[in-house]
């Protein structure tokens, strides 16, 4: 969170500070900065140029604002894309679809048309009946699909079992024992052209071991590969890099990216692409929340704040940990221990638990790491409009999404006319 930090007893972001974005934006309401998140995008572009060829494919749900995306693409960010909505945000944010991966166990035909006629880089295709329905898709459109196979390495992330992806007894990728079969039937499909090799193991990974053993599986695969026939251009080798939220010590971009350029020394023809998102996005955004009422009681006390589960999932999904502090800090108060809660009716909708806190009602807080999978995965659950975004550049404040308004929580519904 390195972009975030007090001037005397207030939290900034970069040269700005946060209760004034408060005042002016209102609560809830996320807050990113502009260089916390090109720096971490130069930060794995960087190392990966070590590589001959490389491109950083974004991965558009941890944060797919508009204005986000645009500042990646001007960096020259390609993007990790898993729906058709993905693939318009990139479009409509002057994002290069040549640069698009195409990420996803459930493509639709339709979704696979709109991509090949925007000419994206490549297809991940998860399953044999996905290949078999983008060669019908492809050949009926009179294109040729570039396409990787995302394989499942079986490979153990060591991380929440919900955000663990390269198991066996996952739903992603072809497993890798049978991807040579696959290959072979996709390199004699008239309109698909093979292209490359992929795999995500899972997110929040904090050790690079992980990675590597995933690496040397995709290695031998394309080595075995070769020997028949099938030479491929690039491999992919997901996302997934951890971050810190607590305690963790996960590696750096540069550690994680310039091993895996290093064991790549003798694949020089082989194009290196990366799908990270949350190490790009997280530490970049705050959730700033207005503490509505202290509620002290026997057994817990609770802080119950502005922000609730709609607006930031994560803790009540995942029992996920993210740092809350207050954005004006106040020697003079005791340290309370509060349970920080929303106004859903949820007993799952909290944003921390067991949080030593010096607060009075009505101060901000800022919930820290949230600014990837934090905005996206928000909903409207209990007719909470959505709420704004603010990018910082400086010490100006730009709103890149504003406040969801009434009307919008019910856009497109109908009462019936008798
Ligand atoms: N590529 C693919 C194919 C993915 O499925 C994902 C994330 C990524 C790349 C980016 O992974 P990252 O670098 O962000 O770890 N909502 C959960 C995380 C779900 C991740 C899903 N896939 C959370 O809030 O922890």
């Amino acid at each position: 969170m390195d972009q975030f930090n007090y001037q005397n007893q207030i939290l900034f972001a970069e040269q700005q500070p946060l209760n004034k974005v408060a005042q002016e934006f209102g609560t809830p309401c996320y807050v990113y900065s502009r260089a916390a998140i090109e720096r971490q995008y130069h930060a794995f572009a960087d190392a990966a140029a070590k590589h001959p060829a490389s491109l950083v494919c974004y991965a558009v749900k941890a944060n797919s604002n508009l204005a986000i995306l645009n500042l990646l693409a001007k960096q020259g960010s390609g993007f990790d894309i898993v729906s058709a909505g993905e693939l318009r945000r990139v479009i409509a944010a002057g994002g290069d679809p040549a640069k698009v991966v195409f990420s996803g166990v459930a493509k639709t035909a339709d979704e696979m048309r709109f991509a090949l006629d925007l000419g994206i880089k490549c297809f991940n295709v998860e399953s044999s009946a996905e290949l078999e329905q983008l060669q019908q898709v492809a050949s009926a459109a009179n294109k040729v699909a570039p396409v990787s196979i995302r394989v499942n390495p079986d490979i153990d992330a060591k991380t929440h079992p919900y955000i663990s992806t390269g198991l066996k007894a996952n739903k992603f990728g072809i497993d890798i024992l049978q991807a040579e079969q696959i290959y072979q039937t996709a390199a004699s499909y008239s309109h698909i052209d093979v292209v490359g090799v992929d795999c995500h193991i899972g997110s929040q990974l904090t050790e690079v071991q992980p990675f590597l053993d995933a690496l040397e599986k995709l290695l031998k695969l394309i080595e075995q590969l070769s020997a028949n026939g099938i030479v491929l251009q690039h491999i992919d080798i997901g996302g997934g890099l951890g971050v810190r939220y607590d305690d963790e010590t996960p590696p750096s971009p540069a550690d994680y990216i310039s091993q895996v350029v290093k064991r790549l020394t003798d694949y020089p023809h082989l194009e290196l692409v990366m799908e990270p998102g949350r190490a790009i996005m997280a530490n970049a955004g705050v959730l700033l929340t207005k503490v509505e009422y202290l509620k002290p009681g026997s057994e817990k006390n609770f802080a119950i704040v502005d922000a609730a589960m709609n607006d930031l999932i994560r803790p009540a999904l995942y029992s996920a940990w993210q740092n809350i502090v207050p954005v004006v800090l106040n020697d003079s108060l005791p340290s309370t221990v509060y349970d920080v809660v929303g106004p859903v009716c949820e007993t799952g909708d909290f944003l921390g638990k067991d949080r030593p806190l010096a607060i009075s009602q009505g101060d901000l807080l800022a919930v820290c790491s949230a600014g990837a999978y934090g905005f996206t995965m928000s909903s409207n659950y209990n007719s909470r409009p959505r709420a704004a975004e603010v990018l910082i550049d400086g010490s100006t404040m730009h709103l890149i999404r504003a406040r969801e308004q009434w009307q919008d929580l019910w856009r497109g519904e109908q009462v019936l006319i008798s």
